[in-house]
């Protein structure tokens, strides 16, 4: 084997090593964004300060191990909806503009009540329970 043989051979084995260090740099965090969370305090109630919601905004947490999220909708009514789409289990996002959960996986639409009004969903998304008292929401 010849030197400019050899040469390739280790310029190739470092792309090659390189190529898949990016590849796994790049798929990680889309995986772990899209993925629904696992684990956590399954029997705890989560407490929110009232004015981390203000109106037209969501706020995402994390509650019994997976995506929550709870919305003041336009005129002040609250919700809390788990935010695992009821397609395939990816996480919705919130749209302030339009006011409405858009899934990024398959283009699912929710409105602010979690209703379906777009794409594969087969159900609304999850309500969950929650009181306001003394400035704070408490969810679960
Ligand atoms: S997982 Fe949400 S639309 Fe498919």
């Amino acid at each position: 084997m010849d030197n400019n043989s050899n040469r390739r051979t280790f310029l190739g084995v470092c792309l090659g090593g390189l190529g898949a260090i990016a590849a796994a740099a790049v798929s990680w965090p889309l995986f772990r964004y899209l993925a629904p969370h696992s684990g956590g305090d399954a029997a705890g109630k989560v407490v929110i300060p009232e004015k981390d919601v203000p109106e037209g905004e969501a706020k995402f947490f994390e509650f019994a191990g997976s995506s929550a999220v709870l919305v003041r909708k336009r005129g002040g009514d609250l919700v809390a909806f788990s935010a695992v789409c009821t397609h395939l289990g990816c996480i919705v996002q919130w749209e302030k503009d339009k006011q409405d959960f858009l899934c990024p996986c398959h283009g699912g639409h929710y409105s602010a009540d979690g209703a379906v009004t777009a794409g594969p969903p087969p159900k609304p998304l999850k309500r969950l329970t929650f009181a306001v008292a003394g400035g704070n929401i408490t969810v679960g």
